[in-house]
């Protein structure tokens, strides 16, 4: 990246996880040039088969287990959240969700609800009722799973917590009480999916399934985009009872599904995602400093933990002064984010590695 004055900077953070595949890939600026000579937006969906957003529907759903396949577009990573929710009280008749601490789902009032933090919540109330937060990862949640739940709503590894990852045993507990109960298990990828923690879904890596899933961030190559994913049985509920059950001017914009489809198959045909265990490693090799009270990781995803807000936001804006872009995570405040483009080369990780334990030790003084 290069600021006004030409000044070239390290992208440490690719807009939160959404370049995956870098600024401007060739392929991304191509497939916009082509859809944009071609349409812009024409109308709602269903008043029109438009190709751009069914050829992603169907590149995706050939990477998504068989249950996840039918897809429906929005504009962002909240509105996807909102339509799940909808979904989930649309198909269950039941009033009740639970959520948990320290997770992220977005902005808007529903999304804000389910938002895992009071102090971010309560200057927007009243929010959404019949919402539960319980800990991540911890047994307790289970229990408050029962016949009133209409969905349980969890990112599959907990971005803005600071790069928190499920037990696997957990993981699967949570889908087998969901499916006890009769609950939806809604996973939002939105920053964790698109090839980020080494697989391209996360779930892949615990082995679990939901029935419906979140995506945004990556999904759009750089454009605005998000999707919720279910199967056809349970999205078909929202076409009857009111017969529009969701609906969307923009969602789905064919400018940003062609976008995003070019995106994907980039990361589909090279590899970007193999490579990334390796570079999580490097990185986990040359992030040791004093300072350092731990590293969080989970492939590109990575929390840099140090001992308070204070010393964090030196460390970060002593690492942009010197030209390598980082922030610091909602609610981890404490730890510097990493989640760059996967291409990020080994000589780029090496530097910005140097940028932080350099930084670290400056601000030791
Ligand atoms: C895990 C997760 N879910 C949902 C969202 C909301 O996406 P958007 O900002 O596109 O509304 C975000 C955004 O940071 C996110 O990280």
């Amino acid at each position: 990246m290069w600021d006004a004055s030409g000044r070239e900077y390290l992208d440490l953070i690719a807009g939160i996880s959404v370049c995956n595949v870098g600024h401007r890939h060739p392929r991304v600026v191509e497939a916009i040039r082509r859809q944009a000579d071609a349409y812009l937006h024409l109308l709602v969906y269903g008043e029109l088969v438009q190709s751009p957003q069914v050829q992603y529907a169907q590149l995706l759903t050939q990477q998504l287990p068989d249950t996840l396949n039918s897809v429906y577009f929005t504009n962002s990573g909240t509105e996807a959240t909102e339509g799940a929710m909808k979904l989930a009280k649309r198909v269950t008749g039941r009033p009740n969700i639970l959520a948990f601490q320290n997770s992220y789902h977005g902005s808007t009032q529903g999304a804000l609800s389910v938002m895992g933090d009071e102090y971010w919540r309560n200057a927007y109330r009243p929010l959404l009722p019949g919402i539960d937060h319980a800990a991540y990862n911890s047994p307790e949640a289970l229990e408050l799973i029962t016949e009133q739940t209409a969905c349980v709503i969890a990112e599959t590894i907990q971005a803005e917590a600071g790069v928190n990852c499920p037990d696997i045993e957990w993981l699967h507990a949570l889908r087998r009480r969901c499916t006890e109960k009769g609950a939806l298990l809604v996973l939002d990828e939105i920053q964790c999916g698109f090839g980020r923690n080494g697989t391209l879904w996360a779930f892949e890596q615990f082995d679990v399934v939901p029935d419906v899933l979140l995506l945004g961030k990556a999904l759009g190559g750089g454009m605005p985009l998000g999707a919720f994913i279910a199967s056809r049985e349970l999205m078909w509920k929202l076409t009857e009872n009111p017969v529009l059950g969701h609906i969307t001017t923009f969602g789905g914009h064919p400018v940003c599904c062609a976008a995003g489809k070019a995106a994907f198959e980039v990361l589909l045909e090279g590899e970007l995602v193999i490579q990334v265990p390796a570079k999580e490693q490097l990185f986990r090799e040359l992030l040791v400093h004093p300072q350092i009270k731990a590293v969080h990781a989970r492939g590109l995803m990575i929390a840099v933990e140090f001992e308070s807000f204070d010393f964090n936001k030196k460390v970060i804006d002593t690492c942009i002064a010197n030209g390598v872009l980082t922030d610091w995570f909602l609610f981890a405040s404490h730890c510097l984010r990493i989640a760059p483009p996967l291409m990020i080369t080994e000589a780029e990780i090496r530097q910005a590695c140097r940028a932080i334990v350099d930084a670290a030790e400056k601000c030791s003084d």
